[in-house]
């Protein structure tokens, strides 16, 4: 609302929406909080040192969250579990407060959220205190990755690793979300080195990359225009599929929830693998579908689903890395994303996703900042 605004003290300035400026705010916001963590070629010592003997005795991880910070939950499941070998669950914290989960001794709870009010995250957070402190649950430690340093969830969780992307305005969440990612890539690292659960080579090579996804990033922001071009294909369209593998499997539901609150398109996101158990029985001409496709050790495997699709004249909006060697044929558009490393190539996707969103938005005239029946933050169940 106004108000916010003024009260946040965030101008659109040249753009036209506060979701465009979001977007293009992510090169910064991003390094910003990768700088927090990251030095030069291993975590900071400082970083989050005075958790160490919580964060040494941890053996599950829960995380919990809504929207858009439930997805960024889901990718951080791949990198605990890739990189660390420990378990990792997400959920979404409106299920989890009303089922009577199953805590395992020593978890580490780490609750999403932007705003730090969202009711059934806090809600979830407390339901798992009170039980840890009635001694149904043991060595519980509580995390929060929050974009509002002063919110509820900062206050009620035992650490605190905050998102650095300063006021969001846009309902729809953008670099929040990014930033969320790399607090968690983070957070992971972290949890790797004090358990000594991953080689320092590795860990080299993922702070060194978490350093370029500045460039990365501004590099990605010149797809604009492109993405614009592309958009007209879906403005007039009623249904659509986002489809991914692996790590990117978490940002085609990011890619199919961003369409639909703001641009009010039907869309779905789905794991390419699922295709023959149901959504393939959607495709014919008038089906736009988005693939996720960098260059990744699921590329072809994903290039095999590409084919089912196109086969039942499905029309392929594929974002590739500039050397998976896709190009453009009939039906098949393609866009290329900078190359990056496997395990952050949803940060930088992220941006063609939110550019695809924002444009077909724009053009069908919906409110993209402030989408019908949506709020920011929803601090009541
Ligand atoms: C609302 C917003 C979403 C957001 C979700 C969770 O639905 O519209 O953009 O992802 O709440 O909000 P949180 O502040 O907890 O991240």
């Amino acid at each position: 609302t106004e108000l916010d605004a003024k009260n946040h003290n965030a101008d659109k300035g040249e753009f036209k929406h506060y979701m465009l400026k979001e977007i293009y705010e992510q090169p910064d916001a991003v390094a910003r909080t990768v700088e927090m963590g990251a030095g030069d070629k291993d975590l900071k010592e400082e970083f989050l040192q005075r958790h160490e003997e919580a964060l040494a005795k941890v053996r599950n991880i829960q995380v919990l969250a809504c929207g858009t910070s439930y997805h960024a939950g889901l990718i951080a499941k791949y990198w605990f579990e890739n990189l660390t070998r420990l378990p990792c669950s997400v959920e979404v914290a409106s299920e989890f407060r009303y089922r009577n989960p199953v805590v395992v001794d020593d978890t580490l709870v780490v609750c999403l959220s932007q705003s730090g009010e969202t009711a059934d995250t806090l809600s979830a957070l407390r339901e798992t205190q009170r039980r840890a402190k009635a001694g149904e649950i043991k060595g519980l430690t509580t995390l929060s990755v929050c974009n509002v340093a002063t919110s509820s969830l900062v206050r009620e969780t035992d650490i605190f690793i905050p998102t650095l992307a300063g006021v969001e305005i846009g309902v729809a969440s953008t670099k929040a979300f990014t930033t969320q990612l790399a607090a968690l890539m983070l957070l992971v690292l972290k949890v790797g080195k004090v358990q000594q659960r991953m080689e320092s080579e590795q860990l080299t090579e993922i702070v060194t990359e978490l350093h370029k996804l500045k460039g990365l990033l501004d590099r990605s922001l010149n797809l604009d225009q492109a993405i614009e071009a592309m958009s007209q294909k879906f403005e007039a369209k009623q249904s659509t599929l986002f489809l991914g593998r692996g790590v990117q499997f978490p940002l085609a539901l990011e890619g199919a929830l961003k369409l639909k609150e703001i641009s009010y398109i039907h869309a779905e996101g789905y794991a390419a693998g699922e295709l023959k158990h149901g959504p393939l029985a959607l495709v014919d001409k008038d089906m736009p579908i988005v693939v996720l496709a960098p260059k990744d050790s699921m590329l072809d495997k994903l290039k095999a689903n590409m084919q089912e699709v196109h086969a039942r004249h499905g029309e392929l909006f594929v974002f590739a890395s500039e050397s998976s060697q896709l190009v453009s044929d009939d039906r098949l558009h393609v866009i290329h994303v900078p190359d990056v490393n496997e395990h952050l190539a949803p940060i930088v996707y992220s941006v063609p996703v939110q550019f695809l969103s924002y444009h077909v938005a724009v053009m069908r005239g919906t409110d993209v900042d402030q989408p019908r029946n949506l709020a920011k933050s929803v601090t009541v169940e």
